[in-house]
């Protein structure tokens, strides 16, 4: 199966540097073979730059970093599932950057996944435990696993059992988002592991051994081959990252390389 590699391009490119981007990726990527490619620009800037994206490519495909539950009234200032069902195929949900500076709880989390799924839309859910306090057997302490588990579970609760599958889950420990300190692929297998055991006993063995998980937290091109390799690992979420045209191409040619092997 293609690996999945995620670019999320945060708040960090102006409209300019969005196309030249853009333009970039597409250069480089249109081509590329054993690869699934998603591409999350800021909201603001996604009309501009699929319509800049023109030629069809199968294996590359939109989405939005954030949507709200809501289908349409008075939230000023957000874009909800419905709203961009028509330009993107995934959308983030949970990214912990909206935990933090938006506060936003399991609760709403839950409501955006199933928005998303209201409008045939993938979301991409985001978890990640705050700090990497290991307990017995280096595993996460229980207190650390409990939110964890948390996060999943309750996202995932009264979704469509049919629909279950499609939920992408991106593993991203906090501690290793932005700082240049990614978790070793030995610790996100295992974590990924004990997620999909969760998954297993709550919604059955079909559904999880389905379910896509994706690691996130500072990949490089130096590091992704480690993650990459491993089977329970289905792809990677990159965000600063992905604003560098070639380091995000090399990824992605990773990516082909762990597939074909
Ligand atoms: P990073 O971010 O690659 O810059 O650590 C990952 C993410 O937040 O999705």
């Amino acid at each position: 199966m293609n690996k999945l590699i995620v670019a999320n391009w945060k708040m960090y490119p102006t409209l300019s540097d969005s196309l030249v981007l853009a333009g970039a990726y597409k250069k480089s990527l249109q081509e590329l073979r054993g690869v699934d490619i998603v591409i999350a620009p800021p909201t603001v800037w996604l009309s501009s730059i699929i319509e800049s994206w023109s030629g069809s490519s199968r294996h590359i495909h939109f989405a939005a970093q954030n949507v709200w539950p809501e289908d349409q009234g008075a939230y000023t200032g957000e874009a909800s599932a419905y709203l961009v069902k028509d330009l993107v195929r995934y959308a983030l949900v949970g990214h912990s950057e909206r935990r933090q500076y938006a506060h936003e709880d399991n609760e709403l989390v839950r409501e955006k996944v199933q928005a998303c799924l209201r409008w045939q839309i993938v979301p991409i859910l985001c978890i990640g435990e705050a700090e990497p306090v290991l307990g017995p057997n280096d595993q996460l302490n229980d207190y650390q696993w409990g939110k964890l588990r948390g996060q999943l579970l309750s996202a995932l609760e009264g979704v469509d059992h049919q629909h279950l599958s499609k939920v992408v889950v991106a593993y991203e420990p906090i501690w290793a988002i932005g700082t240049q300190k990614a978790a070793s692929a030995r610790y996100s297998e295992s974590v990924i592991k004990r997620l999909r055991q969760a998954v297993e006993s709550k919604f059955g063995q079909a559904v999880a051994g389905e379910m896509r998980f994706l690691y996130g937290g500072s990949v490089s091109p130096s590091n992704a081959e480690s993650f990459l390799r491993s089977e329970e690992i289905a792809g990677l979420l990159v965000g600063s990252v992905s604003t560098k045209a070639k380091e995000f191409v090399a990824i992605c040619e990773h990516a082909v390389t762990e597939r074909n092997a």
